[in-house]
């Protein structure tokens, strides 16, 4: 009889301890939240001027406690204010019920599983984001849930909640859509929840001749606005060819910006600090030009945003996240394709030195080093085209954690690069024949996309369960 009254007191302990806890109210919770919380996190939890409470996604804590506490203290590093001296203890608890309830109704986007590899560490589920794209050229994400594409012919789309949105971005400036020129690159500011700007890198041109250019601008709904020119050449350094535009944009963790240039064509001019062609540029991100350049000061004729020179087509620029070093692939001759770690006035040889030769076989110098020119890190030959890089970054594959992502377009592949101490320790191959690779990027949910052309589409890997 005791053990049985025993029984029953736990028993409606429990339930008094599960009534405790659901009582916190939902709907009470929504009403502080539209007042407190909507104008940065969106009204719908999607996010906005900062990340969305809703996709699952929690980048400070993912316990109730420690939700809390996030809310209570804020993380003032980031722009999330404080609520301990204007919300109380159940207020906030009713906050939490809220964003739980709206957490569950979120539906992680499912995409269609279109092949799968067997990596050496993973069995991979290779996902279809979208082949609604037409030549995509890059990619990058705003928040988990909101990713930008350039187009080459000069469109710019944004992929949302997984699918791509069928209107196109207006507003955007003519770029010239001719051999391997269009626009370019994208990349959003760091702080992007704080400022809202995002780069644009593109073939400019004037009176039939073409050059690398840089802006920025922002986003509202579907429309460019705001737009500032952040870097363009002078006239005078636009030239005919249509091929070795560069371009790749990336940002330090102090205010600066990097962009390249490739030769355009004009393999000399890489060695000329005159020209901005063939070259690793450096500004702020409002376009200034930092004093500290290397040849800011050296001669007056130098190109003032010069930061790395020698390079012959760049295509691919990736903050190490271990070392906080930049490193940048580029498109050698036949067998001459470069990974290079970038420092500031460094010259990367081109075209003095080259691992490569002409593309009818012919040399074009025997020399493969010189005094004060930089060898790469690692050269492929034959050459793969290397295309875009990122280190990975996320969680999903924790045993990629930092290694080199690497696009190749004639290869068609990406692969993974193993980087101990500077040095490329391996090479896997994770991803054959699947098009031509123009960008990689290691997105904030953890997993890796991937952008092709011919056929075009935006891939998505993921560990299988
Ligand atoms: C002024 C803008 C602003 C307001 C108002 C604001 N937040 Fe935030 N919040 C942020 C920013 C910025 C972050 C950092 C994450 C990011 O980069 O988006 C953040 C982060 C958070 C996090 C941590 C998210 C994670 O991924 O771990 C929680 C939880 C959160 N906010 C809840 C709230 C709640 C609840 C309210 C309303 C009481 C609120 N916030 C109001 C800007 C804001």
């Amino acid at each position: 009889m005791n053990n049985y009254i025993k029984f029953i007191m736990s028993i409606s302990a429990i339930s008094l301890l599960l009534i405790g806890f659901s009582s916190y109210s939902s709907s009470e919770g929504e009403k502080t939240y539209q007042e407190f919380c909507a104008t940065c996190h969106g009204d719908k939890l999607q996010g906005g001027l900062s990340k969305s409470l809703a996709d699952g996604v929690w980048q400070f804590g993912s316990s109730d406690t420690e939700i809390i506490n996030n809310i209570k203290t804020g993380i003032a590093q980031n722009g999330m204010p404080s609520f301990k001296d204007i919300l109380n203890e159940s207020e906030i608890k009713d906050l939490v019920s809220f964003i739980r309830d709206e957490e569950k109704k979120y539906h992680k986007p499912q995409f269609e599983v279109i092949s799968t590899i067997n990596s050496f560490d993973y069995n991979v589920n290779v996902e279809l984001v979208t082949d609604q794209v037409t030549e995509p050229w890059a990619i990058d994400f705003i928040s988990p849930a909101k990713a930008l594409v350039t187009e080459k012919p000069g469109n710019l789309r944004i992929i949302e909640n997984g699918k791509l949105v069928e209107e196109k971005v207006e507003g955007l400036p003519k770029v010239l859509y001719e051999g391997q020129g269009g626009l370019l690159d994208v990349a959003v500011d760091p702080e992007y929840n704080k400022n809202g700007w995002i780069y644009l890198s593109f073939s400019h041109e004037i009176d039939g001749k073409g050059m690398t250019k840089l802006i920025r601008g922002k986003l509202n709904g579907n429309k460019w606005i705001n737009e500032e020119t952040l870097w363009a050449a002078d006239e005078k350094f636009y030239i005919d060819t249509r091929h070795h535009f560069g371009s790749r944009i990336v940002f330090d963790n102090k205010g600066y910006l990097y962009f390249s240039i490739g030769d355009r064509g004009k393999r000399e001019n890489a060695q000329d600090l005159t020209l901005p062609n063939g070259k690793i540029h450096r500004i702020f991100k409002d376009g200034r030009i930092p004093e500290d350049n290397p040849f800011f000061t050296s001669d007056e004729n130098f190109y003032k945003t010069i930061y790395a020179y020698g390079n012959r087509n760049p295509q691919g620029l990736a903050f190490n996240p271990e070392t906080g070093e930049l490193w940048e692939s580029e498109h050698g001759q036949k067998g001459g394709d470069e990974l290079n770690i970038i420092k500031s006035g460094n010259n990367y040889g081109w075209d003095k030195i080259t691992y490569g030769r002409n593309y009818d076989g012919t040399v074009s110098t025997e020399k493969v080093k010189m005094p004060g020119m930089e060898i790469p890190i690692l050269f492929w030959r034959p050459s793969i085209a290397v295309c875009g890089i990122d280190f990975y970054k996320g969680d999903l594959f924790p045993n990629w954690k930092n290694h080199l992502i690497v696009g190749a377009l004639k290869f068609e592949e990406v692969r993974l690069l193993d980087i101990e101490d500077n040095r490329v320790i391996h090479q896997e191959t994770i991803i054959e024949k699947s098009g031509r690779v123009r960008d990689v990027c290691s997105a904030p949910d953890g997993s890796i996309y991937i952008v092709t052309n011919q056929p075009d589409k935006i891939l998505r890997l993921t560990p299988q369960k």
